[in-house]
């Protein structure tokens, strides 16, 4: 199936012909020429190699430095912690807060849940990739993975999957035994709630919150949606919410959608609250690096480019980096924050010595266990489903058009912690850009076209949820110009292809289900590789695994929080070690990554943060 060319055999007599009454409805038809308009530009968008088109500086302007004033905090990036801490602090009325933003604004098309893919081809992904991996990655051209991060306001959690994951109570407990008072999840889970409007009906009690700003809901059900369910339950797991009491079993999966809308973080605390006078949010602007007094190792504020012009702006209390795990390190590491060794090598000077982008986790998917029915699902026009959106009915509602969770140990069948995520959801139906966002190679993209089947199949991603190996974040050089050396370092460590093994076993399991029998479902690889392997066997699976992992896009931990500036970059109150009037608030300051995606845990994250600043700076506790 080309996907290409299906586009051009049922978009372009719409387009043509749009002034002869395609669609009824005057807004429905401008809704489907914007998006298509952007699918186009998706297309043919090549994505920079760095930073160049941020860094410019007007030749006129070079060596003049403006002023942008003095702040009582700035915040550097809107993305998901940058936006929620941004509103919590100016809910202090006398704070003046400046959030900078490297990106630019949302639009109609990246509040599309499904559109989410097509925004990596966009200038709202900064455009990072990894080095070339040995064990992972190597269906993807020069066994490159992509690293897409947003660049805009709601940062990633505007080009995301929109997938309301917390993670198991054990992951929070783990922090606070790691060497952090506070963290533990019980202390935290009151975070959670207070940011969340949950829609979820059927959500454990207590555990959900009601009135907070960030909403949570399904999405409508697929037929898969209950072949999967009704499969795991046979094998014994039941049906649970996920964010609840047990995170073990199936469940469906709760999105940060409200209405057929993406729930982003600009969507969510920044535009309802524009009207602030003390929230000062400034787009188009790219921090360069952090304005330290070396003497006294006090962060002052930063310098930052923006249409053409260099200025310096000053915070009275703190600077706060919410650049995101791949960002941040790199503007600690030029301002002199960092292991030694790596600054020298770029020639800074060495102010404060930490491992910063260090020990870097993230999860690593299997998107290799196709599974063919025979059903037909969504075997329509883009225009069809562009107008089905417009109603809340999928594919578009939900991003990969996913909609169902396992959560299983398949180390331990009695383990209350998962170390395997199952997702559930389609190939792409009119996508077309999807597969390129991927980095696929071009031999792979075409037997994928040649042999999968969009309108029958599903897939079971599976997520390895606690990596042995760990990844690193290091600098090509200490100009802000150069992209990070991103290394993942997929299964480094045996075990974790092991894991990952055992993963596509128990969920092959499924297929002798009476409800995967009864809509027919059978493994087919629409993928030509590993046949010199007999299908099946466990060395085929090790194949395939090298073959077909590449990023849930979870990069954490280059700035992990903990006792010691030994291993660990920032407090338990998410100062930098041995700096002052700086914090890092994103996701980069988690000490293990989660057992789940990464947003959620990022807001509660930066909802503990704000109450922690509140009560350094006023004096009484802040408390949920
Ligand atoms: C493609 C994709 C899919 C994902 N899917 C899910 C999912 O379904 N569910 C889930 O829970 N998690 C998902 N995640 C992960 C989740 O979105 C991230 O963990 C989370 O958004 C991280 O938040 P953050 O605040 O740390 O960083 P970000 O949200 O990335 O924010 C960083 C912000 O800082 C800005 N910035 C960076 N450098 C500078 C600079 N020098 N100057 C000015 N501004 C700067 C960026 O432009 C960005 O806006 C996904 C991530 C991606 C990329
Ligand atoms: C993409 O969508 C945005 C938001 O609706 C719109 O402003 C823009 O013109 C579209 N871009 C193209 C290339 O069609
Ligand atoms: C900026 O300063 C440099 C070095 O002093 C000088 O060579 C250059 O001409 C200046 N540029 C402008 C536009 O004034
Ligand atoms: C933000 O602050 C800058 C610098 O003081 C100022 O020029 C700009 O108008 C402010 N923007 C808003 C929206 O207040
Ligand atoms: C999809 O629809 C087309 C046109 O109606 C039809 O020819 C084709 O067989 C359908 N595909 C599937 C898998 O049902
Ligand atoms: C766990 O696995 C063992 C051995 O396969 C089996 O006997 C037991 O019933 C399983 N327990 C659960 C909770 O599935
Ligand atoms: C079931 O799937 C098999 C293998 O793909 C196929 O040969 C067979 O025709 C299918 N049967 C039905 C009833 O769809
Ligand atoms: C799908 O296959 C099952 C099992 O072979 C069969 O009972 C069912 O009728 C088939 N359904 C369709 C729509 O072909
Ligand atoms: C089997 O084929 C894959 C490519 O499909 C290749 O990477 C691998 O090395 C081959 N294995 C052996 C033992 O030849
Ligand atoms: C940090 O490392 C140094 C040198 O390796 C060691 O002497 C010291 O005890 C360590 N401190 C902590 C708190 O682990």
């Amino acid at each position: 199936m080309n996907y290409l060319k299906l586009c051009v055999l049922l978009i372009l007599p719409c387009q043509i012909f749009a002034e002869q009454n395609c669609f009824a409805n005057q807004t429905t038809e401008a809704f489907i020429e914007m998006v298509l308009g952007n699918i186009t530009a998706g297309s043919s968008y090549v994505l920079p190699v760095d930073n160049s088109k941020l860094v410019y500086i007007s030749p006129w302007q070079e060596n003049i430095t403006y002023d942008f004033g003095t702040f009582d905090f700035i915040i550097v990036g809107a993305g998901s912690a940058g936006t929620l801490l941004a509103n919590r602090l100016t809910e202090i009325k006398k704070w003046k807060v400046l959030l900078l933003e490297a990106g630019g604004p949302e639009n109609d098309f990246s509040d599309i849940p499904g559109m989410s893919s097509e925004l990596y081809v966009s200038d709202m992904n900064w455009g990072y990739f990894s080095i070339p991996q040995k064990r992972a990655c190597k269906g993807m051209d020069q066994s490159i993975c992509v690293c897409p991060r947003g660049k805009v306001v709601g940062g990633s959690s505007t080009i995301n999957g929109k997938q309301y994951v917390r993670g198991n109570k054990a992951d929070y407990d783990t922090w606070e035994e790691m060497g952090n008072p506070g963290w533990s999840y019980k202390e935290v889970l009151p975070y959670f709630i207070k940011t969340e409007n949950s829609h979820i009906d059927d959500g454990d009690p207590r555990y959900h919150g009601k009135g907070g700003l960030l909403d949570v809901s399904y999405a409508e059900p697929t037929i898969f949606t209950s072949v999967f369910i009704s499969g795991k339950e046979e094998l014994g797991y039941e049906v649970v919410d996920y964010n609840g009491k047990s995170q073990i079993g199936v469940s469906r999966v709760q999105f940060t959608i409200k209405g057929n809308k993406a729930a982003s973080g600009g969507r969510a605390f920044i535009d309802p609250f524009l009207d602030r006078r003390n929230l000062n949010v400034t787009v188009n602007a790219f921090v360069t690096k952090l304005l330290i007094d070396k003497d006294t190792k006090t962060a002052l504020g930063v310098e930052f480019i923006k249409d053409g012009r260099k200025y310096e702006v000053t915070a009275k209390n703190e600077v706060v980096l919410s650049a995101g795990a791949i960002n941040t390190p790199q503007i600690l590491m030029i301002s002199g924050i960092g292991p030694k060794e790596e600054l020298n090598k770029i020639g800074v000077e060495s102010l404060v010595e930490l491992p910063v982008g260090r020990a870097m986790e993230d999860h690593a998917v299997f998107f290799g266990l196709n599974i063919r029915s025979n059903q037909t699902l969504f075997n329509e026009s883009i225009e069809i489903f562009l107008q089905n959106y417009l109603n809340n009915h999928r594919p578009y509602t939900a991003p990969f058009n996913v909609d169902s969770f396992g959560f299983i140990n398949v180390n331990d069948n009695e383990s209350s912690v998962p170390n395997i995520q199952q997702t559930v959801g389609t190939p792409p139906e009119g996508t077309p850009n999807e597969w390129r966002t991927t980095n696929l190679n071009m031999e792979l993209i075409e037997q994928l076209e040649e042999l999968s089947n969009p309108y029958n199949d599903f897939i079971i991603w599976l997520v390895l949820l606690h990596p042995k190996s760990k990844g690193s974040l290091t600098l090509k050089s200490n100009n802000p110009l150069d992209f990070p050396i991103i290394d993942y370092n997929y299964y480094e460590d045996d075990e974790d292809v092991e894991t990952m093994l055992k993963a596509i076993k128990e969920s092959l399991k499924l297929l002798e289900t009476a409800a995967f029998k009864a809509v027919n479902a059978t493994y087919v690889s629409t993928y030509n590789i590993c046949t010199n392997y007999t299908e099946g066997t466990d060395d085929y699976w090790r194949c395939m695994i090298e073959y077909l992992t590449t990023t849930l896009y979870h990069p954490v931990g280059t700035t992990r929080m903990g006792k010691s500036s030994n291993d660990s970059v920032v407090s338990p109150k998410l100062f930098v070690h041995g700096m002052n009037r700086l914090r890092v608030v994103d996701a980069g300051v988690m000490p293990k990554i989660p057992s789940g995606n990464t947003n959620a845990p990022t807001y509660m994250i930066a909802e503990k943060a704000a109450d922690e600043i509140k009560s350094y700076w006023i004096g009484n506790e802040f408390k949920p």
